[in-house]
């Protein structure tokens, strides 16, 4: 068992800190928000890019690396600053999750930082900010600090256990084709059995509604670090589990695929896939 408190770099940043450069980004992105603004195509399978994307990853970028520069940075539209040895305090940075949403107008995006440290490969989150810069709510989280949002501390309870009362989200990513069959038999199975399901469009954002219980679980695959490693830790501190499709331990550097929420959500949603998989051919699981 890795000791992380004796691995804690000296020149980790105040959780403040993240949050307030997610803040700052934040409110660069409100400057583009259903204004006019330079949009283009990353490719059929990779979704777009906004001028704000770009702006927003810069700014978060030049502070990252001007008042860390022992630090690694992998950011969306820039890729990794550096390569990344064990030990080395990594920074995972999404400029805008849900990028289709703010390009529509759709208030439904966020921004997205986590820091941690490379351990064996794994990415251990320490510090986390998700900031929903439309609504103004900002959610952070440190390890062993707790998750907060706007100053006061979520919990997840168990207090919700009938599933007819449970809202949860899932998300489409870069499924297309014979893939969306097996999301879309997720919703159908969970629809009937569930409160609702919700699809929304910016994976992170939806991690940081289910650390406040807004959801009260999410799974997603085909996702990527920028999507993820920021809100496992938000869901992490507020109480929650987070693990992949096979129910292993979760790491948002490798890991295509989440599952998160209460540990007896988690439990429901991990059988639903195993039931959905089943029945399905394998082209046709996300
Ligand atoms: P993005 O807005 O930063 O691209 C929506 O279901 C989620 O999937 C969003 O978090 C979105 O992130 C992400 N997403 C969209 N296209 C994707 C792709 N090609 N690969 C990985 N994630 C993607
Ligand atoms: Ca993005």
């Amino acid at each position: 068992m890795v000791d992380l408190n004796m691995m804690y770099p000296d020149d980790l940043p105040k959780l403040d800190w993240v949050a307030q450069l997610a803040q700052s980004a934040g409110s660069l992105t409100l400057e583009y928000f259903r204004k006019s603004f330079g949009v283009s195509d990353k490719g059929s399978h990779l979704g777009l890019v906004t001028d704000a994307d770009v702006a927003s990853e810069a700014h978060i970028k030049q502070k990252i690396t001007s008042s860390y520069p022992n630090h690694v940075m992998l950011g969306e539209e820039t890729g990794w600053t550096d390569s990344a040895h064990d030990g080395q305090v990594v920074w995972i940075v999404d400029p805008i999750d849900g990028t289709s949403n703010f390009s529509k107008g759709n208030a439904f995006y966020c921004v997205s930082i986590a820091c941690g440290l490379l351990v064996g490969g794994q990415f251990v989150p320490l510090r986390a900010a998700i900031v929903q810069p439309a609504t103004g709510d900002v959610y952070s989280a440190g390890k062993g600090l707790g998750t907060w949002c706007n100053g006061q501390r979520l919990a997840l309870g168990a207090d919700t256990l009938d599933p007819r009362r449970w809202s949860i989200a899932t998300g489409f990513s870069s499924n297309k084709g014979d893939s969306l069959a097996g999301v879309i038999r997720c919703v159908e199975v969970m629809q009937n059995e569930i409160l609702g399901m919700r699809i929304n469009g910016a994976a992170a954002l939806d991690l940081a509604l289910t650390s406040r219980g807004i959801f009260d679980g999410f799974f997603e695959s085909r996702l990527s670090p920028w999507d993820m490693a920021a809100g496992e830790l938000l869901v992490r501190e507020a109480g929650g589990t987070v693990v992949n499709y096979q129910g292993e331990p979760f790491n948002a550097l490798t890991d295509k695929n989440i599952v998160a929420g209460p540990q007896h959500v988690v439990e429901y949603l991990l059988s639903m896939l195993r039931q959905v998989q089943k029945g399905l051919t394998s082209s046709a699981w996300p």
